[in-house]
């Protein structure tokens, strides 16, 4: 994975068919996906549960790019092995997932895999500095973590623009997760956002025998953020 800044398309599968996974991967990485976004859910750190390392793996040999898995569960340490071993390219912990996060990102590391750290609408960026050096990526939240088809949160954009200048030209890339669509992309990319995650703006109106609105949806939302 060389480090490029340039924008990447991260749909999330929280909104894709959860009977049809592989064919769903299959779809939107032949429809200009950059990344596959894995919202892994353990209705105890976010109130709604998902899958875990299982279905991860399940679904690996259905992607041939990025598999960029964001765990939304609370403890993460003992589960980082597991979903490394099930193929996770880019493995995200919370900041606020436990007292350790310095431990945990040094952990995802040494599993080899790329390190992301997330951050929650209701937290600052006072903690990054102590932890950037542990990461490749740092997920900005807009929205409360647990749900696809939220409301973006723009107060969120100055927290992007602060990190953006914060990183500086660190290989780490800026990911921004929830609420992404044609019209916030471009906020998030002026703001120095390059990896985007869009659940309901990708799936919905499409489908596994309906591909193309996959593909037109992820490229208005590339063109938009693009055009910023
Ligand atoms: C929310 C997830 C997001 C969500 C994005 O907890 O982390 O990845 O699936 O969905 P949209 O793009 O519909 O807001
Ligand atoms: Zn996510």
């Amino acid at each position: 994975m060389s480090f490029s800044r340039s924008i990447k398309i991260a749909p999330s599968i929280l909104s894709a068919d959860f009977a049809n996974f592989g064919a769903e991967c299959r779809a939107i990485e032949a429809q200009g996906a950059d990344w596959v976004h894995v919202d892994v859910m353990d209705g105890h750190f976010v109130p709604n549960i998902t899958f875990g390392p299982a279905t991860c793996a399940a679904i690996r040999p259905h992607i041939k790019g990025v598999m960029d898995v964001h765990l939304m569960i609370a403890p993460v340490d003992p589960y980082i092995d597991a979903f490394a071993k099930a193929g996770a390219d880019v493995i995200t912990a919370h900041l606020e997932s436990g007292a350790h996060i310095h431990r945990t990102l040094q952990a995802i590391r040494a599993t080899g895999k790329k390190a992301g750290l997330a951050i929650n609408p209701g937290t600052g960026l006072d903690a990054v500095p102590h932890l950037l050096d542990l990461c490749d990526l740092v997920c900005v939240m807009t929205v409360n973590p647990g749900f696809g088809g939220q409301k973006f949160i723009a107060s969120t954009l100055d927290k992007i623009r602060a990190l953006r200048a914060m990183i500086g030209d660190r290989p780490v890339h800026i990911e921004v997760d929830g609420g992404v669509t044609v019209e916030t992309a471009p906020l998030v990319a002026a703001a120095g956002a390059d990896v985007l995650v869009a659940g309901s703006a990708v799936f919905n109106g499409g489908s596994v025998d309906n591909p193309s609105v996959y593909g037109a949806n992820i490229a208005r939302i590339r063109a938009a953020a693009e055009a910023a």
